[in-house]
């Protein structure tokens, strides 16, 4: 029985522990991610922009679902999860803005898509800091 009990507690707070390395994760590949887009749109490197958004996309897919994006809005704002997942819905799709207007080397307006995607952040960790 007590060790059943260990167990289980070992076990919740491994997935208690996952649960925060997914969030870790891809916050740091989001955040590596575009450091490289502004690296590359003040130096002129459109390479550069494109890995940096292949890396924000990969950061954002791992916290896209609504049910992980719950978890961590404070206990008075879980109703404004819709607002939240529009935060990573449109990261997304501003990286999809960012690089169709790159092959159009339209740089403004794909320099337009990259302040879109940083308000975007900001939108969510406002939720979440209760800014
Ligand atoms: C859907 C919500 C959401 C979006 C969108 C979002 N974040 Fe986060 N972010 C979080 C949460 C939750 C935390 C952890 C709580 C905190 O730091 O306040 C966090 C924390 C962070 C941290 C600190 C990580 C740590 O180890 O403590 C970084 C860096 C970060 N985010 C980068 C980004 C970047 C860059 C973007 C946009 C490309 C972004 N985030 C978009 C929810 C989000």
């Amino acid at each position: 029985m007590k060790l059943k009990n260990i167990l289980l507690a070992a076990i919740l707070s491994a997935s208690v522990a996952s649960a925060n390395d997914v969030m870790k994760n891809s916050m740091g590949i989001m955040q590596a991610g575009i450091e490289m887009v502004q690296y590359g749109f003040i130096n002129n490197n459109a390479d550069m922009i494109r890995d940096g958004l292949a890396k924000v996309k990969e950061g954002n897919d791992m916290f896209s679902d609504d049910k992980v994006i719950a978890k961590y809005l404070p206990k008075d704002k879980k109703h404004m999860v819709n607002v939240a997942s529009n935060a990573s819905k449109r990261i997304s799709l501003d990286a999809n803005i960012i690089e169709l207007n790159l092959d159009d080397r339209a740089y403004t307006k794909a320099a337009e898509g990259y302040s879109d995607m940083l308000n975007a952040c900001s939108r969510c960790h406002g939720i979440i800091r209760s800014w």
